[in-house]
């Protein structure tokens, strides 16, 4: 390829193997839930375009969580409210009464956005038909505090000690609180607790959600997740999503370590976000939420893949306008890890199979290993350093590279600044992650316009967007010392293995 045409405007990238709208602009997945045999992903969807606006929920299906069809909107804003995020259950039991014929609803339960005036409460739908279409229920609202930020309710089956019943957190967005209640047939609802603000002392928080995770895969040994996406105040900057490991009684959700210092007011120095848990490092994973009607050994996560500070800005197609995919279904674990416990992610991603594989090699300073990775692939890295020496990732073909990951002194980089020319001003950016020790053992998805990297065994996520890869080129080099390769392999679904 010649340098003039490396360096055209960035094309426009579309995502292979990540959920994304045919057309206009999405963002936070909603209504999460596995039923009669498929995935559904309701999302944040304005039926009218690429900007963010008559917010609606699409729907989207899926019997593999890879292999997406779109349906036709779920539920559609009105003239009074945009439907913004929320969840869907299934009613098993029918204990709302909206059943129909004998048939148990999925009864969804989102945010009733006033479109005119600061007003937010919480509104019910049900479907009879697995979840295709959707009937308003005529005593919306059902949760009103008479806020102007209180939203994105998901919605649990409590059953322990303290009884069996359903359990909603939301949050009050500009508190920085998270909102506890309970109810027994989806309709009347009463306040169990409140908890926040913990970590940052600014922004909204938004996009909750609760739910028992084994510790170390011991079933008797389950702790509560509690999970909050912030904004800003990630620790990528911008969008970002906290997790805090605690109990919760069913009734308050207690946090297992004491929050960190908060200065009322003042901006939270960098320290103390690090020292918050965060799900992903990345600027592009936000609102994650997991799926209900799946076993507590199977919790899965999927996140918009974006990021609010530019998502409204990213370049679009003219023809098909498009803004925003999902990041890949994660199924999550507890492991503790130097005495610390952890979130663990393992991505879900399509059938693949070896492309290349290169083992034992050592990589010496301007002496670049060079190998291809399809548009859509799956890199498993394996590296050791010399002391003082970096291994340095190189995505593209110089001097059009779309992004540059570095690897040192136990920390990795992600440096998407190299190929943000032409997108938005805040997308260059340099994120950071923490490896469990010197070196690099990582699972990394690359697709069209995305990376995520999955370090020391899914404990330590980055996920960004990245400018496109206008070539396969990936080049490793060694900086500073040699860069020992214990695994590199390369894996693509099957048709791209030409
Ligand atoms: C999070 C969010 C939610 C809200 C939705 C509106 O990204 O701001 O709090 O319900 O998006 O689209």
């Amino acid at each position: 390829m010649t340098t003039a045409a490396l360096l055209e405007d960035p094309p426009v990238t579309r995502p292979l193997i990540h959920f994304s709208s045919a057309r206009n602009w999405l963002n936070d997945p909603n209504g999460l839930i596995f039923h009669d045999g498929r995935y559904h992903l309701y999302f944040q969807y304005n039926p009218h375009g690429a900007d963010h606006g008559f917010m609606s929920w699409g729907h989207a299906s899926s019997a593999d969580l890879v292999t997406w069809q779109e349906h036709p909107v779920a539920l559609r804003y009105t003239d009074e409210h945009e439907i913004f995020s929320g969840s869907v259950v299934f009613d098993e039991r029918d204990t709302s009464g909206l059943g129909i014929g004998g048939t148990a609803p999925l009864v969804a339960v989102f945010t009733l956005a006033a479109r005119s005036g600061a007003h937010q409460s919480q509104g019910i739908a049900s479907s009879t038909d697995g979840g295709l279409s959707w009937s308003m229920h005529s005593g919306n609202p059902v949760l009103d505090r008479g806020s102007a930020d209180f939203r994105d309710p998901k919605v649990f089956r409590y059953s322990g000690p303290a009884g069996d019943y359903w359990v909603m957190v939301a949050v009050e967005a500009v508190q920085r609180k998270v909102v506890l209640y309970r109810s027994d047939d989806l309709r009347h609802w009463e306040l169990l607790s409140e908890y926040g603000p913990r970590g940052t002392a600014f922004g909204v928080w938004e996009c909750p959600d609760l739910f028992p995770l084994a510790l170390d895969g011991d079933p008797d040994d389950a702790r509560w997740v509690l999970i909050v996406s912030m904004n800003p105040g990630g620790v990528a900057g911008g969008s970002g999503t906290m997790y805090v490991v605690g109990s919760f009684d069913g009734v308050r959700f207690v946090p297992a370590a004491p929050a960190p210092e908060v200065e009322p007011g003042a901006k939270t120095p960098d320290d103390a976000l690090a020292a918050l848990d965060w799900i992903d490092h990345g600027r592009d994973c936000y609102a994650g939420v997991t799926f209900s009607g799946l076993g507590d050994e199977d919790r899965i996560l999927i996140a918009w893949m974006s990021n609010w500070e530019y998502a409204g800005e990213m370049p679009t197609d003219a023809i098909e306008p498009q803004r925003g995919s999902m990041t890949l279904a994660r199924r999550l674990s507890l492991v503790t890890e130097r005495g610390r416990i952890r979130l663990r992610q393992e991505p879900i991603g399509p059938a693949v199979v070896p492309v290349a594989a290169i083992a034992d090699v050592e990589v010496r300073p301007g002496e670049p290993l060079t190998f291809e990775a399809p548009p859509a692939s799956r890199i498993r890295l394996r590296l050791r350093l010399d002391d003082g020496a970096s291994a340095e990732l190189r995505l593209g073909e110089a001097p059009a590279l779309a992004a540059v990951l570095r690897v040192r002194d136990g920390e990795l980089t992600l440096d998407r600044r190299v190929g943000a020319e032409g997108l938005p001003e805040a997308f260059g950016s340099l994120e950071r992650l923490e490896l469990r020790a010197d070196g690099l053992d990582a699972v990394l998805w690359l697709d069209e316009g995305s990376i995520e990297v999955f370090a020391d065994d899914g404990t330590a996520v980055l996920t960004d967007r990245i400018p496109a890869r206008r070539s396969d080129r990936v080049e490793l080099h060694a900086v500073g010392g040699r860069v020992r390769i214990d695994e590199v392999t390369v894996e693509a679904e099957e048709e791209d293995r030409a």
